[in-house]
């Protein structure tokens, strides 16, 4: 790789991330049944029907995964906890075996000197909840924040950060409108919901942090480079909704207080009642914004479609197994614009940056190696013009459970056979660790 540790600033962290679901096995240890065990098992949800009851089965293999991420000289390991882990039902009884074994995760991460980076909801809505309409329900804001009481008496002292959820538009919008992800609706009203109670449920619960003392909180969100797909007025406004759908719409709640009216015209008349009295818990200080980016978003208008009458257009650049660009300009731009616009000096950290590939044992990944190359740039660049970056962590750790792609996708720096749940580093894995090696100051 072109880029090392010292192009970055002192005390910048490297580091992978994972989230419960896709690695640690649903099936193991007394967890509740989640909304994606459920649709998983719905007709044509998920490639060839796979669901996360074993995944990687790092459940029982924590202590290696944990070596693998001190073996690389990683700084920093991003997980999520999982609420029906902690809680079975959602609420009430606690599941204390659950508890147990975040309480060994943090403390395997300190054992090794990576700084446990947490996030509270990473997409597995416990199915008792789902049950109660889930994210559509307003009362999920009260359920958050009481989940994450109990789990922050049990992990908070040792934990380094902790993020509320996972990618906001993915929770809300790709999951109640577009269909692709769990509970897998396409209705604009459950939709319109879902985009304001995840934002309200961020606010509820940095403010049960706040009450318990807890210090850097904040949020992941994913960000795309919309792009419109010609300079036509028409995919020009298109692109102007998508901006405020996929990237405004929550950035804007949690730092102005306000929803972009290109958004408004289509979820407004869907919002619940009342909706603009939660603004002010949504938009309280966060410690650290978290920024997912893998692609650009080319959109084209869409006259015959529904509001918001857009549709996705094919780009001509290379292309991950999951068929997306690469394109490292837009996380440059990403992170600039967020601090221009947003967040101006708070911390930002690449909570998520990485891509897929058809991997193999014995066979080199040099494809990822120049892709975390580009975008360790990207980043770079944005340092330098001004951007708080203070950290990076590849998607993923290991290949894992990818959602509605079932196993097929491989985003790890490890390869994982899923018959023997074997681990492989893959070339990236030992390049990213000569990459990242001490500073020669710090030897
Ligand atoms: C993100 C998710 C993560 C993983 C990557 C590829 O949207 O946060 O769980 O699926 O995409």
């Amino acid at each position: 790789m072109k880029l090392s540790r010292s192009d970055f600033p002192a005390g910048f962290l490297f580091g992978a991330a994972t989230a419960a679901y896709q690695i640690e096995g649903s099936s193991f240890g007394g967890a509740g049944s989640t909304h994606w065990d459920t649709f998983a098992k719905g007709p044509g949800n998920v490639v060839r029907a796979e669901d996360g009851a074993i995944a990687c089965d790092h459940y029982h293999r924590m202590d290696a995964d944990l070596d693998l991420l001190k073996d690389a000289g990683m700084d920093a390991y991003r997980f999520s906890t999982s609420w029906a882990r902690v809680l079975p039902e959602g609420r009430g009884q606690v599941n204390q075996e659950g508890l147990d074994f975040y309480d060994r995760l943090v403390d395997g991460c300190l054992d090794r000197g990576l700084k446990p980076f947490q996030t509270l909801y990473h997409w597995e809505m416990p199915s008792a909840l789902a049950d109660l309409g889930g994210w559509t329900n307003p009362d999920v804001a009260d359920w958050m924040a009481d989940y994450a009481e109990v789990i922050t008496n049990r992990i908070g002292d040792r934990v380094h950060s902790i993020a509320t959820i996972n990618e906001s538009w993915c929770v809300a919008y790709l999951s109640h409108f577009l269909g692709h992800h769990a509970p897998g609706l396409r209705d604009i009203r459950a939709a319109a919901r879902a985009m304001h109670h995840v934002n309200k449920a961020h606010g509820r619960t940095m403010t049960r942090l706040r009450d318990l003392g807890m210090k850097n909180c904040g949020i992941v969100l994913n960000f795309e480079a919309t792009e419109a797909a010609t300079d036509s007025a028409a995919d020009t406004r298109a692109a102007a909704t998508q901006d405020a759908t996929h990237n405004r719409w929550f950035i804007e709640a949690i730092t102005k207080g306000t929803y972009p009216a290109e958004a408004l015209v289509g979820f407004g008349p869907h919002l619940p009642q009342g909706w603009q009295d939660d603004m002010a818990e949504i938009s309280q200080p966060i410690d650290f914004l978290g920024v997912n980016y893998y692609t650009r978003g080319l959109v084209a208008a869409d006259p015959d479609a529904t509001w918001p009458a857009t549709k996705p257009v094919t780009g001509p650049l290379s292309k991950t197994q999951m068929g997306w660009e690469v394109y490292p300009e837009g996380l440059q731009r990403t992170l600039t614009r967020m601090a221009r616009d947003y967040v101006g000096d708070l911390p930002m950290f690449v909570t998520e940056n990485g891509m897929a590939w058809p991997d193999e044992v014995g066979t080199d990944d040099d494809v990822r190696i120049d892709f975390i190359d580009r975008h360790m740039q990207a980043m770079q660049a944005a340092i330098t013009s001004g951007a708080n970056l203070q950290g990076f962590f590849y998607w993923s750790l290991l290949d894992n459970y990818e959602w509605a792609f079932g196993y097929e996708k491989r985003f790890g720096l490890v390869h994982v056979d899923f018959d023997t749940l074997d681990r492989t580093p893959k070339a990236s894995y030992h390049a990213l660790k000569s990459a990242i090696a001490p500073r020669k100051n710090d030897v």
